[in-house]
């Protein structure tokens, strides 16, 4: 957690609920994790006031359940995602909801993320796994620290660009992160600490430098395009999501999806499609390292599978059998959901949880990492256990307690394909190595939208029969 500052105190409160104004202070590098060091201190609902703009958090189980009731809200395009539109415009994460192209290629895309179609994907997300062990192995065999969240994101991007769309970014060849990372990075950043600019200050130079990113992302999506309509009529043969964008109609009209909105949806996948499920895993080997009796019980149920086998050949049914790392991975992404924020507007005016007053079209964003400690959670709701998410512990709890895909129809379309891929590489990782945190790593959580802990590296062994 980063050292952080004497907490601005409320000025005020509006219907019970306390107003914080952080304008002396500014958001920082960090502002989720501002937001939640202002509601431990003030509680699970707040205004924060920047620069006389308001916006309305909420942790509250309550009121979280009152945001998902379709009939009164809807996902609001929030600042954060109006800055990602400079870059990814109407793609599917960040079109309005009566925006014609959300509709259109939310019914063209949605078949492809059923659980069925995760076998398709199978394959090359063991492909790709398999890179990352070749990497990991010669980590092992040098005694050389692993940058968990760098190879995480290697391995992530090479998989939906490989599944997704047929092209191979080759991240493992590579020391440095692949470009198209390195400009993805910077355009989420200036996303967010856009949000944070004093009015009336210079800002020509970062503009500049934004648009020099955002033009580096529609190049090389335009090359993976360009790759695939080289294959000439037989662009939809790969029958991945390109193959569906190029060719797909439309199930009422006929109709499809046009180039521009394609160039949106690539680059909105490429992003969407693995930068949240690599941190999701940073996150989970972190807790791993930290916690050796539960990894000795995911090892011990990748151990069950594939027994003493060097190379397993994991198969698609397998990955559905491993519910205990399942389990860790759900309670890694309630500690720090990957995606920690998302927004619903009042579709009329409204009182929210039956006490705050909204207006038609006012909208408040919900803090998963404060969400998913609320009191629900037991006693000790910062407890990495793993044991929360069993299927009866599920079965008795809100559904609405535990949100890191967020809610309803704009809800997370690439779950299935991010909990198969996540499963599987875990498992595969634990089966092989004993990790060691060989630094006494000490959490610091990296927000550029997303969130990361930062600097994070592992040694490895290979495991013996032994271990
Ligand atoms: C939407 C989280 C993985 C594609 C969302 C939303 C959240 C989320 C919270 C809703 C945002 C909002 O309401 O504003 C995550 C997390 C992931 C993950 C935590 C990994 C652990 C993926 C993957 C893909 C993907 C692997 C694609 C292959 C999308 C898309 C949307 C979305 C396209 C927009 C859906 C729509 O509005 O129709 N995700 N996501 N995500 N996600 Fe994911």
């Amino acid at each position: 957690m980063p050292p952080t500052a004497p907490h601005p105190q409320p000025t005020h409160s509006l219907h019970d609920i306390p107003v914080v104004d952080i304008s002396d202070t500014g958001p920082g590098r960090t502002p989720l994790q501002q937001v939640m060091e202002l509601m431990r201190a003030h509680g699970p609902a707040l205004v924060r006031r920047l620069h006389g703009r308001d916006t309305l958090f909420v942790g509250d189980l309550d009121l979280v359940t009152d945001l998902a009731d379709e009939t009164r809200f809807a996902k609001a395009v929030g600042p954060a995602l109006e800055n990602v539109r400079a870059f990814a415009a109407d793609g599917l994460f960040t079109a309005y909801n009566d925006e014609p192209n959300w509709a259109k290629a939310h019914d063209i895309l949605m078949p492809a993320f059923a659980l069925g179609s995760m076998r398709t994907y199978h394959p090359v997300m063991l492909r790709v796994a398999r890179r990352l062990i070749d990497s990991w192995d010669r980590g092992a065999r040098t005694g050389q620290p692993v940058n968990v969240p760098d190879d995480m994101t290697r391995m992530t991007l090479d998989t939906i660009g490989l599944a997704g769309f047929g092209y191979d970014f080759g991240s493992f060849e590579r020391d440095e992160p692949h470009p198209f990372v390195e400009s993805m990075v910077r355009c989420l950043e200036w996303s967010m600490t856009r949000l944070s600019r004093t009015p009336g200050s210079d800002h020509s130079a970062a503009d500049a430098a934004f648009r020099a990113d955002a033009d580096h992302l529609a190049q090389v999506v335009d090359e993976v395009i360009a790759a695939r309509v080289d294959c000439g009529p037989n662009a939809a043969d790969a029958g991945d999501l390109l193959g569906l964008m190029l060719t797909a109609e439309h199930p009422a009209d006929g109709t499809t999806l046009d180039t521009a909105n394609i160039r949106n949806q690539v680059i909105t996948f490429l992003i969407a499609g693995h930068e949240t499920t690599s941190g999701a895993m940073s996150f989970a080997l972190y807790y791993l390292a930290k916690h050796p009796a539960v990894l000795q019980l995911v090892q011990r149920e990748a151990d069950a599978l594939w027994g003493d086998a060097t190379d397993p050949e994991p198969t698609f049914e397998e990955i559905g059998r491993l519910t205990y790392t399942r389990q860790v991975l759900n309670e890694a992404l309630r500690l720090w959901p990957t995606a920690a924020a998302f927004s619903r507007y009042a579709r009329e005016d409204t009182l929210l949880g039956g006490r705050i007053p909204l207006r038609a079209g006012q909208a408040v964003t919900v803090l998963g990492p404060m969400l998913h400690r609320q009191s629900v959670w037991g006693d000790n709701p910062e407890l990495f256990d793993p044991s929360r998410f069993t299927a009866e512990a599920e079965a008795a709890r809100s559904p609405h307690a535990f949100k890191p895909f967020g809610t309803g129809e704009r809800a997370c379309i690439g779950r299935q394909f991010a909990l198969h891929e996540a499963t599987m590489l875990l498992a595969m990782l634990v089966h092989r190595y004993r990790p060691h945190d060989h630094a006494d790593y000490a959490l610091t959580v990296k927000e550029t939208l997303t969130l990361k802990p930062e600097g994070f590296t592992l040694t490895l062994t290979p495991r013996t029969a032994a271990d």
